[in-house]
Formats: C-alpha cells, structure tokens, sequence
C-alpha cells in the first residue's frame, strides 16, 4: 500500500502522481523511507535524557561488540573533521553532536551503524553515556534574568541568553497616541510551542561513492537546491563540492516548514555515507520527530490597541519575547530575524504603529520554524485578531462593527502600512460580509441571546485576517544570503509534449497539476502532456524551495513568464512558416492564425515540431524556455473566518459547530486544489487552538513528546468546514494570483478563541490562552460559578 501522506489526511488537494520513475529513486516507491540501495547501511541515534547535562563519557564498547554494529559516531569523531558545529538558515550555530554538554532533552548524542535498522537500535540501547547535570532553564523570561546559567557559553564573550532585539515602526509616535486616546487596551497572549507532526517523519539516504567522488543525498527536505548549498559551504573542506553533489527530495508526506532546516541526522548519515562509503538510511521514528525536530511558535506577547470613543483603532503597540530553544535556528529570511511579525497591523487602517520583539536561549529544541505559516505571521494574527475582540468587548461594541469602521477601505490599495508594507490589493468589507450573510449572522446573535437567558453557552468568533506570502522581492529576502526568487524550465519536445520543472517542491500541495494547468492555459497544450518535476537538484533549475505559500506567488509566476517566452519564439516560427509578418498574427489558446484569415494556421504542436525542423534561417533550433522570477512585491491574500462554538457546561468541551471560512487568494488556478489548501489549513488552525502544544516541566522535560499526549485532531474532531471565496486579482503578479497554503492556518485559530471568548464574555471573560483544553475552559466555568 502506498503511504498516506498528511497532504491526503489535511485535504491538501490531488496531484497527478508519477507511476515508477526510476530517475528519481533507484529502490522501490516514492518515499526516502522507501528507497533501498544495494550495500545499504542504517543509522540510529542516541539521544540525551536530559535538558542540560555535561558529557562526562561515551562508552561506545558494548555497542560495537553487536554483530552488525559497524560503527559509533560521536562529537569527537566528527570534531576531526570540524563537523561537529554547523551553522542554522539564521546565521547560528548548532550542534551535529556534542563533545562538551547537551542543550535539550532528546539531543543527538551519538548515531550507530549498522546492517539493519533494528541491530542499529540495540546498538543505541548499548552506547552507555555519562552525563553530570547542569541547572536548567526553561523559561525566556527567567532566561534573561540577571544570573541566569549562561546556556550558549560555547560563544565567547558571551554573558547572557539574550539572542537579538528587533524593533520597526514609530516608539515615540505610539507613545503619545496611547497617552492622548480615549480608550486603551492591553493583553498578554502566548502561542504555546507546537509541532508540524507530517505524516512522514524526517530521514534521508546519503549515498557517498568513493570512486567518482559524487554524493546524491535522497532527503526530506522542502528546499533541495539550499541544502545542495549548505552541504557545499559547510562540507566543502572535506571535499564535497557543489557539482558533486546531487540532492533527491523524492515524495514529501507533508512538510509544513518542519523540511526546511537541516537536522543534524541528515549531517551524520552524510559523513558517515563520506568515510564508509555506502550508502547510510536514517528516518526518524515519530518520537523523535515531536521531541527534536524544529518546533513552532512558542512567542510571549503583550499586545496593546488605543483607540477613539466611536472604536477608531488609533495605535498598536506589540511587545514580544520569542523562545528559541538552545539555537535560533528559525527559518526566517536573514533580514528579518522575527519573520514578517511586523504585518501585525493586520486587516486596519492604523496609521501609527510600534513593535519590538527580544529572542531569548532556552534549554529546549532549536527553532522555529514558519509552521504552515510565512514567518511568524500566525503571532502577528493571532495578536491584532484577538486584541481587537478585546477593544470590541471594553467598547462594548458588536467585533464586525469594530472591523468595519476600521478596514483599510478597498479605494486605498495599494496601501502602505505603518509599520512598512505595502499592501497590494484588498476588500476586507467585502469578505466579511459575505461570510456573516453566509453564516446568518444576525440570526446567530438572536439564538445567541436566546440562549444565553436559558443558561447555554454559544459564541461567535470573527477573524479578519491579511497575508504577506510569496518571498519574496529578492532584495528584501534572502536565506544564509542565497536571493529569495524562484523559477520554471519549460522544455517543448518537437512532437508538442512538454516538460517543466521548478526550484519548489510540492509536499502534497498538488504543484504538478496546477503548474501544469499553468502552462496548458499560457501555451494551448493539453495539461496530461506536460510533465511536471521538482525536486532533483541535477535536473531542476535552481530554486529557494516551497514554504511560506510562496510557490505560486514566485515559481507559479516563472511558469507563465517562461511559457510567454515560448509563445512569442513560437510566434516568430509561425510567421515564418505563413508568410506573414508578426503583427498580422493572433493568437488563441493553442494556435496562431492569420488576421482575417483563421484558415491559415500553425498550431502550437505544428510550430514545435518546426521548431527542430524547418525553423527559420538564422534562428536558434528548439523550443525552451527558462525564467528565474524575482517578484516585485509580496502577495497580501486575506480572508474573513466566523467560528460558531457551543460549549459544555458539563465539561468544558468546546464543539466548533460551524465555521465559514471565505478566502481571497486573488485568480485562481485551481479552485478544488485550493478548496483542499483551506480544509487542511483550517484543520491545521483547530489543533493548536484546542488541542496541540509542547511543553516541558521545570527539569526540561518534554510532555507532549508522542501522540498519546500530542492530541493531533482526527475527523472525529474536525468540524465540517464551509468555504466560500471573493476574488481580488494580485496587480503585479502575471496570472494575479496570490498564495493561499497558509490562510487557513494562520486565520483559524483567532476566530475560534474569540467564539469561546465571546461564549464566556457575559461572565467577565477577557481572554483564554491556547489550546482551549475541556479541563482549561471547565476551570473558569468552575471560577465564574457556571459550570455543571
Ligand atoms: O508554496 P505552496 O505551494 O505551499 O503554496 P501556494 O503557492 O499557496 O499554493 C498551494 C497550491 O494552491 C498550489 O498547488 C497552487 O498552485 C494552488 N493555488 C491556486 O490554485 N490558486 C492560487 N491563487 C493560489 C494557489
């Protein structure tokens, strides 16, 4: 049976798959976990039980002395050849295993090789290491108390866990608006640590070959030509140079962002693959995934809004403290160390804004990545979605009400924010109020009230939520600074069949339909002809990878900007081959025909077959095409969610009984595929708003560690998800389309807090802290005497 991927699981919509393609893998399947090499060895890892240990000792004897352990890998050995550090996408350094002490619970420690996966376990089960306990810290804040442990004092001169302090926006502007509005508001917020949980866990199969000295490295990861890179700047020393290196991501089971960092176990399957010279599998099991991967989240805010009487949103101020573990090894564009937080200001016309965010070590995992999300745009939501509920409840204001009057009006567009963006395009009025007529609004309200005298608890949440995906303008992003843009090689065979590859890389996002639907519309070719690849580096033009729902907005961008070139090369053709001059031709999907003469035509199968055997004199033969598009600008989709909620007065259960999702992505290439993109991100945002979340005790312990405590939502919890759609075209991009992947994730979450608030707001409630757990909500049922 063929795995499931987490694409099919979160109705991330269907690509056209590949039958058996040997180019890509020489074993069986599609996955890395699929894949056989002959002479194949397999890698395991031990990991630290503690958060903060020195290493006093590796005892790797009783380990080697197992038939079939071939090896111990531990920091010493890679120390030899300087690879126990390597650098992380935002300029840190992180450990490939550790010679001195380990920084979090679940660290790599040691990896074993062995013949076979379950020798290389027991193997791990024999490695005997002796650690001495080191004070641990868990908290941020604790960690920038004076005296706190120095965590990071690997770095010289260091004498704190301070990481960087980010600041944009007006301080002294901001100021003054609080100190002359009418109203003020203020709320704490944490957005606890979560985890991607894909259905396929991470893993690679390194396969180093002595005699030709190339290593092709099949891996899980959403960015193969940036690792193909890294692997190139880090590892150049020992010999491994870029054109030697060829770097697979076969079939992706989900990535959500957790693909994008490096992992250690990717390193030392790589130098172990280097000095044994065979191929080396490692693929994480799912504890491992939970408990070392990159997390996500994990941000302190304090966000404050001040605004006139009539709820005339003046100033927003956000204070933020971010955790990121032992490392920061976010995958941030290098500019911009808190991501794109500073969208903040959201769907509102507020012309004076101020934010500043302080990054702090902890003895946690390293991270954090953009989960599903463009860079900590999920915090920046969440933040102005949830104080704006805030300001509706103490103006005692209806939350639509208070969204209208403050839209960014759609005649504003572009729309130059206080805090630096500019906006492209937008109608937020229009959004919302097709969702509130789609959901009844009114009417929810009146049951709402009905039920309130009769003791039940209902909600409405609203969340009105703006975008910035599609990284990006390359002078603005980059990564370790490698230029943010992307691109599409179109290749037309001389029988009118095509091939197209791109620098992305779907992990179930369904690229290979919809680039192909693509080049289909811009080039008259039938899509089932047009072959779609991603993912090889030796073959794929090169590319910054598929996150932050920057496909469509860059390489989706390539496809169309490349199929023109084809199109206009191939006008050039069929002017030859009519007698015409170019301006006496038009062109319809497919072919080009005389003006005035549509019997007289070249089709464009006709023209490519031309174009490698009656091409013009003097023109190049072939029909290709290659585009590396740098964007001007990010795209701003946006969307308007209403959550209705119904909670237990028994149990505290929330039960999300309708939620009407209406998305704005600008053109759409695939309205089914995007259909998929929103069902999945909804349910995506439902799990950390009620169930997910990583925490650890004060030892550094991990909860939440396997999926008997990671409660990962199944269709037992997911609601039924209504979507709807307006269509405001992108002005800059070639189709006018924007990015979608992550709407839903980051625009689900607010408006299921605010229904729950709204549900509780009759009793005095302010604010509840995500994930709304039955005993969390239940507890304040019990405080405000009206639980059962
Ligand atoms: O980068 P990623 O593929 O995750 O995100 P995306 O660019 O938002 O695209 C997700 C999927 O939705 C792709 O298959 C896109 O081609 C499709 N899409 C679409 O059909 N129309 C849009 N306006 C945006 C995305």
């Amino acid at each position: 049976m063929e795995p499931r991927t987490s694409a099919a699981v979160c109705g991330m919509g269907h690509s056209m798959k590949r039958k058996e393609d040997p180019r890509f893998i020489r074993g069986q399947g599609h996955y890395v976990d699929d894949i056989k090499l002959p002479g194949m060895l397999h890698m395991d890892i031990v990991r630290s039980p503690y958060a903060h240990a020195k290493i006093v000792s590796i005892n790797t004897e009783k380990a080697l002395a197992i038939p079939g352990v071939l090896a111990v890998i531990t920091g010493e050995t890679l120390k030899a050849y300087n690879l126990h550090w390597m650098p992380t996408l935002m300029s840190d350094t992180q450990m490939v295993l550790p010679v001195e002490k380990v920084m979090y619970q679940a660290q790599e420690v040691a990896a074993v090789i062995a013949t076979d996966r379950y020798i290389a376990a027991d193997g791990v089960d024999a490695v005997e290491v002796d650690y001495e306990p080191l004070p641990v810290v868990v908290d941020p804040r604790k960690a920038l108390e004076p005296g706190a442990p120095v965590l990071r004092d690997d770095k010289e001169g260091r004498t704190d866990n301070h990481i960087w302090h980010w600041e944009t926006g007006d301080r002294a502007a901001t100021e003054r608006a609080f100190a002359e509005a009418d109203v003020t508001v203020k709320q704490d917020i944490y957005i606890p640590r979560i985890h991607v949980a894909s259905i396929e866990t991470c893993g690679c199969v390194a396969d180093f070959n002595k005699t030709d000295t190339h290593l092709t490295v099949y891996m899980t990861t959403q960015a193969p030509h940036a690792i193909r890179t890294v692997i190139a700047l880090v590892a150049g020393h020992v010999g491994l140079s870029e054109e030697k290196i060829r770097v697979i991501s076969p079939d992706l089971g989900g990535g959500f962002g957790g693909k994008v960092p490096v992992y250690p176990g990717y390193v030392i399957a790589v130098a172990a693959s280097v000095v044994i010279g065979k191929p080396i599998k490692w693929v994480e099991d799912r504890m491992e995934n939970l408990q070392a991967d990159s997390f996500a989240r994990d941000y302190h805010m304090t966000a404050e809004l001040a605004a006139r009487k009539d709820g005339t949103m003046t100033a927003l101020r956000i204070t933020t403290l971010a955790d990121h573990g032992y490392a920061d090894a976010a995958a941030n564009p290098s500019k911009f160390p808190a991501g794109l937080f500073s969208i903040c200001t959201g769907s509102y016309d507020i012309k004076t804004a101020f934010t500043e965010m302080d990054a702090a070590y902890t003895n946690k995992p390293p991270g954090g990545v953009a989960y599903r999300c463009s860079f900590r745009v999920t915090e920046a939501v969440h933040a102005i979605e949830r104080v704006t509920d805030v300001l509706a409840q103490e103006l005692k204001m209806d939350p639509a009400e208070l969204r209208f009057k403050n839209f960014i009006p759609a005649d504003k567009f572009p729309y130059k924010s206080a805090l630096g963006w500019e906006y492209d395009s937008g109608n937020y009025k229009a959004a919302l109020e097709k969702a509130m007529k789609g959901i009844g609004y009114d009417e929810l309200r009146k049951e709402q009230a009905e039920k309130r005298a009769k003791g039940e608890l209902m909600g409405i949440g609203i969340c009105s939520f703006t975008e910035i995906v599609g990284a990006g303008p390359s002078k603005d992003f980059d990564i370790l600074g490698i230029k943010m843009f992307d691109s599409a090689e179109i290749r037309i065979h001389p029988t009118g069949k095509a091939i197209a590859r791109f620098g992305t890389k779907s992990q179930g996002q369904g690229h290979e339909t919809t680039y192909a639907q693509i080049v289909a519309e811009e080039l008259g070719i039938p899509a089932a002809h047009i072959q779609v690849e991603e993912g090889d580096t030796d073959t794929a033009p090169y590319g910054l990878g598929t996150y932050a729902s920057r496909s469509t907005p860059t390489a989706g961008a390539a496809a169309a900007v490349a199929a023109r070139k084809i199109r206009d090369k191939a006008k050039k053709i069929a002017a030859y081959l009519l007698e015409v001059s170019e301006d006496d031709l038009e062109w319809e999907p497919g072919k080009f025909s005389v003006k005035g003469a549509p019997q007289k035509s070249k089709t464009i199968q006709e023209l490519a077959f031309a174009a490698y055997t009656n091409h013009p004199p003097g023109m190049e033969a072939g029909l290709e095409a290659v585009d590396y598009y740098d964007p001007p600008n990010l795209t701003f989709p946006f969307g308007s969610y209403i959550c209705v909620v119904d909670i237990d007065r028994g149990t505290g259960e929330v039960k999300v009984r309708r939620f009407l999702a209406v998305d704005d992505c600008g053109n759409i290439i695939n309205p089914m595929i995007v259909d998929g993109q929103i069902h999945g991100g909804l349910s995506m945002g439902l799990a950390p708003a009620l169930y997910e979340e990583i925490s650890y005790d004060e030892n550094g312990n991990i909860s939440g560690g396997s999926f008997m405590d990671y409660l990962v939502p199944t269709a037992m919890e997911t609601p039924n998800w209504e979507t709807d759609k307006t269509v405001t075209p992108c002005p800059h991009h070639p189709l006018g389309a924007k990015g979608v992947g992550e709407s839903a994730t980051v625009g689900a979450p607010p408006a299921i807090v605010n229904a729950v608030v709204d549900a509780l707001s009759h009793l005095g409630v302010k604010h509840i802290e995500i994930p709304m757990t039955p005993e969390k909500v239940w507890n304040i049922l019990k405080e405000k005497g009206v639980a059962e």
